[in-house]
């Protein structure tokens, strides 16, 4: 590896080109700076600047001890998982397809004529809907705009407000997909710890004092915990963001229309820049691939410089789908069938582990049950996996692993009764399997 240069600019710019060329492969540690120094005959700070940049630009990594590295692209772990395999599937985070409505019968109804380059970017009617919606809970002055889901939306939110290196406080456990938005942009997280009423308030605040520019908060239905906000936490963690009123907040209400539990929003009125994001994926179906956006002018205005009519808009055939099933009696029928079937199957789930003496918080909202174990996630997993079910080792939403005591989290959402009964009694023998081997 020939790395060359005698300004910051030059070195960095000559590691990039190496790293194009593939002489300096995903991981490889570059050289110590005092040995690049003394080797280019530059005052080690040049190198140590050198190397900042490139990690500021995300094309090396620091650890610590481990010297500087160049950045691989991130291993991330994915929704979804265990679908289609031979396991009776309880891994996948996924909503009950027979409680999602025909899109395609959707898209037949209605005025829908093919738009073209330059028509607004958000439909009328959807745009008309969503406003009613967002107004029922936002009393701040706000505008929407519609995303390509709310992964979409909270990726943008971010971009368009922070720089790479930044901090953002999330949820710990958190949603899979957050982890990876944090790791793929850049952004350090900032662990907040989650209870039966959602994120704590002391970790709150410290993730603030430890200087997060960002919150991205689930308000109910937390994935993975199955945790929502109370009113009363709700009003205390507003209380908290309210001494941050430059900190962005984004609400990610992802299971709103078939949530058991009624909103409460943490953002207070003199917080500047936050948006509250509703995803349609739940109970309109993931692939309509369409969030509702509610946020401030300037941030509204940010995010449509990207979501524009001549560039990314959200297509305007999903958006009268999603229109079109917004109004329909039928799909609200639908919802509510859903949201006590969702409430009824964990519900019983939790009822079951309960007869099985284990643990588990009582009224999870969502498709999931969260299991903290004393033992290790990974074992109960495979163990499981053996008896024919697929569950998701708690580890993946955790941020740190190592000081995580065990955890899985169980999609209930298509959950049988008697499929209920059955996991319980074998995740019970497993347990009971595991713990001697264990102390
Ligand atoms: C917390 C959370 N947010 C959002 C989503 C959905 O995101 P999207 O709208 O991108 O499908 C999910 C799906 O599992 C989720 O668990």
């Amino acid at each position: 590896m020939r790395i060359s240069g005698t300004t910051a600019g030059e070195i960095a710019g000559s590691v990039r080109d190496l790293v194009a060329s593939g002489e300096l492969a995903p991981r490889a540690v570059l050289p110590p700076v005092r040995a690049l120094a003394a080797e280019l005959g530059v005052n080690r700070n040049t190198v140590a600047l050198a190397y900042r940049r490139l990690v500021e630009a995300g094309v090396a990594e620091t650890r610590g001890r481990g010297g500087t590295v160049i950045a691989a692209v991130p291993q991330l772990a994915r929704e979804g998982v265990g679908v289609g395999g031979a396991l009776i599937d309880l891994a996948s985070g996924n909503p009950d397809p027979e409680l999602l409505p025909d899109i395609l019968a959707a898209a037949r109804r209605g005025r829908y004529s093919q738009p073209l380059y330059g028509m607004p970017a958000v439909d009328a009617g959807l745009a008309e809907w969503a406003c009613a919606d967002f107004a029922e809970d936002i009393e701040q002055p706000f505008r929407t705009l519609v995303a390509h889901g709310a992964v979409d939306a909270t990726e943008r939110l971010l971009n368009a407000h922070l720089a790479r290196g930044d901090v953002v406080a999330v949820e710990d456990p958190c949603f899979l997909a957050s982890i990876g938005t944090l790791r793929l942009n850049g952004y350090r997280s900032a662990p907040v710890g989650v209870d039966g009423a959602g994120m704590r308030p002391d970790a709150l605040r410290a993730a603030l004092e430890e200087g997060a520019r960002a919150v991205v908060c689930t308000p109910r239905a937390h994935n993975p915990t199955g945790a929502s906000l109370t009113e009363e936490r709700a009003a205390d963690l507003r209380a908290i963001l309210a001494g941050h009123p430059q900190v962005l907040v984004i609400e990610d209400d992802h299971f709103s229309a078939v949530s058991a539990r009624p909103y409460h929003r943490i953002t207070p009125s003199t917080t500047a820049r936050w948006a509250l994001v509703r995803s349609v994926s739940k109970f309109l179906g993931p692939d309509l691939r369409l969030a509702l956006v509610a946020a401030d002018t300037e941030t509204t205005v940010r995010l449509e410089a990207r979501l524009s009519a001549g560039t990314t808009w959200v297509s305007h055939l999903l958006q009268h789908i999603a229109h079109e099933l917004l109004l329909d009696t039928a799909v609200h029928e639908l919802h509510e069938r859903a949201r006590e079937a969702y409430a009824r199957r964990s519900g019983r789930l939790v009822e079951r582990l309960h007869a099985q003496g284990i643990e588990v918080p009582s009224r999870p909202d969502g498709l999931n049950v969260w299991v903290e174990l004393d033992v290790d996630g990974r074992s109960v997993v495979d163990a499981l996996a053996q008896r024919g079910w697929a569950v998701r080792p708690g580890h993946l939403f955790v941020r740190d692993p190592a000081t995580h005591q065990g955890a899985i989290r169980v999609t209930s959402s298509t959950l049988s009764a008697s499929q209920a009964e059955a996991f319980a009694a074998e995740f019970a023998a497993v347990l009971g399997d595991l713990r001697p081997a264990n102390g």
